[in-house]
């Protein structure tokens, strides 16, 4: 078992360059798939969860290589097996792959979902809107099984929750579909819309409006090979950051898209945290005690729920009572009582903290009062998921002594050589097998 040995107290400082993000790539390889003619992908991230869906594309009959400056070519010259029912369930992405291989097969099959155990994270909302589109969808005992006989038609749906898996799944089905689709509600994080920008180049025909989350998709026969970049990965930015704030530090974060990142920034520059704009990227630093603040995660282009995690760790040295309203997912709060191990002065309840959301009046512990300045001390800590992982680690980082981190898997999943990179900016961090 590998895990991860963390010194703390030490200022984090230098230069990093952001990956490409790790939520956009995955669905692009899926795009590919629309298309028998080759797709070059730029700034792919090397982590696991990258390796999942390169494993799914290989079952359906892609060839794929990535070489060392992070570019991927993917060519699919025909699916030779649509039924991936066998493959493992460590990520969400397979169910978009539905639409893609019922346009090149008629029929497909992808097993049940993974991911992190952040709360219960139904697909209702995929399922409702490609039977919308005359797909017939079978649910099997480790998989979903689609076919549709009469073909795949455009059709009007309205979306009760902007949610990005069921946006995506809508946008790869219809843009190879039988007249005109119609989504109200779309989701339209940046991850999205670097989707649409990739089947746009393929030969896809879709308006869409940000500010109403309306989108018109015209489907066609056929698309065409494509040359596409990965956007930078905004959850990256937001861990970096919140290191060099949570250790003292100093970071110069490179390659930025500075407008995904406007309600981070926001919310920096309330709790008095520093950064500034220079010609490479954005550099942020800080000096504790910051002062407490209150957020609301939301859908893009609110405060992404991906990054209340490391965040929370910046507010246990705020001065004053923080609250955070997750309103995302509801169970998206284990980690606290890792904090609370190291010191830290947290409370989760099931109340709203903040504007009333779906999760009212229900038992889920989805917001949390964090009451500072704490000092950290370091210890045994256990990863359950991606995110929450990163916080672990900038705990350990920012802590007083050392902390010992086990299921660093789920990092590996999200962040590339996450130890690797942070012990360039002088991090006192390395991967023991125990
Ligand atoms: N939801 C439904 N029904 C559905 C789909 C979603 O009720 O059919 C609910 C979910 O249960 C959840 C909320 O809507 O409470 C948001 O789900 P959404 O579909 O928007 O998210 P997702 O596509 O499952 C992606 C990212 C997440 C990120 C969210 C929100 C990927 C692979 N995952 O998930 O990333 O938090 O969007 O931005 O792109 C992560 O990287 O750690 C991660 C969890």
């Amino acid at each position: 078992m590998e895990r991860f040995v963390i010194k703390g107290g030490k200022p984090l400082s230098g230069e990093i360059e952001v990956r490409g993000s790790k939520n956009a790539a995955s669905k692009l390889m899926i795009a590919s798939l629309l298309t028998s003619e080759e797709c070059l992908i730029e700034n792919m991230p090397f982590s696991a969860d990258v390796d999942i869906t390169r494993e799914l594309c290989a079952t359906v009959g892609s060839e794929i290589s990535f070489d060392n400056y992070h570019r991927c070519v993917i060519k699919t010259l025909q699916i030779n097996n649509a039924l991936v029912s066998e493959l493992s369930r460590k990520n969400r992405i397979p169910i978009l792959a539905l639409g893609p291989l019922l346009h090149r097969n008629g029929q497909a099959e992808v097993p049940v979902l993974g991911g992190c155990p952040i709360g219960h994270r139904p697909i209702n909302l995929h399922l409702e809107s490609l039977t919308k589109m005359g797909i017939r969808i079978e649910r099997r005992p480790y998989s979903y099984f689609a076919e549709a006989p009469h073909g795949i038609k455009g059709t009007e749906i309205e979306l009760s929750y902007p949610s990005v898996g069921a946006t995506e799944n809508i946008l790869l089905t219809s843009v190879r579909a039988e007249g005109t689709t119609i989504i109200r509600g779309a989701a339209v994080e940046p991850e999205i819309i670097n989707l649409i920008e990739m089947l746009k180049q393929m030969g896809a025909q879709i308006f869409y409006d940000n500010s109403s989350r309306y989108m018109e998709i015209n489907g066609v026969r056929n698309l065409h090979g494509v040359k596409i970049r990965v956007i930078p990965d905004r959850n990256e930015i937001v861990s970096f950051a919140a290191a060099a704030l949570a250790t003292d530090g100093d970071i110069l974060i490179r390659h930025i898209q500075e407008e995904y990142l406007i309600s981070f920034l926001d919310v920096i520059r309330k709790m008095g945290g520093s950064f500034e704009k220079t010609r490479d990227g954005i550099r942020f630093f800080g000096k504790k005690p910051y002062r407490a603040v209150q957020i609301e995660t939301a859908s893009h282009p609110g405060f992404m729920t991906d990054w209340q995690q490391p965040v929370s760790v910046i507010l246990t040295e705020a001065t004053g009572e923080s609250i955070i309203h997750e309103t995302v997912y509801e169970d998206r709060f284990g980690y606290m009582k890792d904090l609370r191990a190291m010191g830290a002065a947290v409370h989760v309840t099931d109340e709203c903290l903040g504007d009333p959301c779906r999760f009212q009046n229900q038992t889920f512990n989805h917001s949390v009062r964090i009451i500072g300045p704490t000092a950290l001390r370091g210890r045994e800590l256990e990863m359950t998921d991606i995110r929450a992982g990163m916080a672990h680690i900038i705990a350990a980082l920012s802590a007083e002594g050392e902390s010992l981190i086990s299921g660093i898997e789920h990092v590996d999943r999200g962040y590339e050589t996450i130890d690797e990179r942070l012990r360039v900016l002088g991090a006192d961090i390395n991967r023991v097998n125990s």
